[in-house]
């Protein structure tokens, strides 16, 4: 190492540090595609970065954090901690889907707790805290509160769960904690046009497997979207069935980018001679010839991931926790007539094998690069073309910067 990441001055003022990383971003952000260079490791490894992405960006925006599949039914619900808030993606059958805090409105116990056992996901008739057993419906209204009939509050019917502002889009459900997003159709316009013949709110959830992820999120959407480490990190699983060298990323969306991955040439000829290739399960029905000579990887940033196929759509689903930390499930979505098949048993299980296969080898890459930020020995290196999509996600960052400035 030969000079300091970081001037003295850096030290003095925490605001000031902050700003002159917001400064190295953009400067990286502006360089022309054939210029790029990855961001400084600060990005990746700073609290106070994080804090900054937290509160300016992902609590303002629509983060993904169920598919309706999931909640089938009047009283499923899906509970999930996202950014420090308890949360539950609940049916509230005429009501509605709603993503309401389990904090109780009497004192502030999760109704819910993961720590006393109580289960993720599940379907009930209402709620009831554990503490004093007040209870609430299950669009969040309070319905009960043991010993308390009289009290005015209680009478009054006015008392409830919090509900947080969401949406269901494209068959996902969205959160936005701040309330003032834009319209999700504004903040994800045209990204609709790629994703319909997926009809993605008929699919059904099949798989979902949880990781605990000692990395930043960002180190995460960057390895999603770029298929460069297809030459290393899945030589042996992708590089054969979806080379690097023939992907390529649509031109810049305002908050989306969509980056394709052509099947291998001797699979697309397979393909053209009528011979569908890598299909285990149902096609959408829906698809046209050319959905099937490749994979597509999607962002709708900041945080949803989506790797989609003819027969299947893995959904990925992002819980940034600090800087080096997020949780994240990885998610099988099918058609859901693939389940009649005679061998779906033992395809679902191949495939979800395959899932955790390839996403364990992007764990062990991604867990050793947060390493590799952390050391006084890194330096950000050039980008390859096929790194366009890291180069856009630094073009995001840098708009949200500016944004905010
Ligand atoms: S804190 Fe929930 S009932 Fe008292
Ligand atoms: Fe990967």
């Amino acid at each position: 190492m030969t000079t300091s990441k970081l001037l003295a001055s850096d030290f003095d003022d925490p605001q000031a540090t902050l700003q002159s990383l917001h400064d190295r971003i953009c400067d990286t952000a502006q360089l022309p595609l054939n210029q790029a260079r990855a961001l400084p490791a600060a990005t990746y490894t700073d609290d106070a970065q994080f804090a900054w992405e937290r509160d300016a960006v992902l609590v303002r925006q629509w983060l993904c954090v169920a598919h309706i599949s999931q909640i089938n039914h009047t009283g499923d619900y899906v509970n999930l901690d996202l950014l420090g808030e308890r949360i539950s993606v609940v049916n509230a059958g005429t009501d509605g889907i709603r993503v309401l805090s389990r904090v109780c409105a009497h004192r502030g116990m999760d109704i819910m707790p993961p720590e006393f056992g109580h289960a993720a996901q599940g379907n009930c008739d209402n709620f009831r805290c554990p503490y004093h057993h007040w209870v609430y419906a299950l669009d969040g209204s309070l319905k009960g509160a043991p010993l308390m009939k009289d009290h005015p509050d209680v009478v009054g019917g006015h008392m409830s769960l919090h509900a947080f502002n969401s949406v269901v889009w494209q068959g996902f459900v969205f959160v936005n904690f701040s309330g003032d997003a834009e319209p999700i159709n504004t903040q994800f316009g045209g990204l609709e046009t790629h994703l319909a013949r997926w009809q993605m709110d008929e699919l059904v959830m099949v798989a979902d497997i949880a990781w605990d992820c000692p990395f930043n999120w960002k180190v995460l959407v960057e390895n999603f979207m770029e298929p460069y480490h297809h030459v290393g990190a899945h030589q042996s699983l992708f590089q054969p069935i979806l080379p690097a060298q023939g992907c390529w990323t649509d031109e810049e969306g305002a908050n989306f980018q969509v980056c394709h991955l052509p099947l291998s040439k001797a699979l697309q000829q397979k393909v053209k001679a009528g011979e569908p290739q890598l299909i285990s399960f149902k096609p959408m029905p829906a698809l046209i010839e050319e959905d099937f000579l490749e994979w597509t990887v999607y962002l709708a940033a900041p945080t949803m991931l989506l790797f989609v196929a003819p027969d299947r759509v893995y959904w990925y689903r992002l819980q940034p926790e600090a800087a080096g930390r997020m949780q994240l499930r990885t998610t099988l979505l099918v058609h859901p007539d693939s389940i009649q098949a005679y061998d779906y048993v033992q395809t679902l299980e191949a495939e979800t094998e395959l899932m955790r296969k390839f996403h364990l080898e992007d764990m062990e890459m991604c867990g050793a690069v947060q390493s590799g930020l952390s050391s006084a020995a890194y330096s950000p290196g050039p980008l390859s073309a096929l790194e366009e999509p890291v180069w856009l996600f630094q073009r995001y960052l840098a708009r949200q910067i500016q944004l905010r400035a």
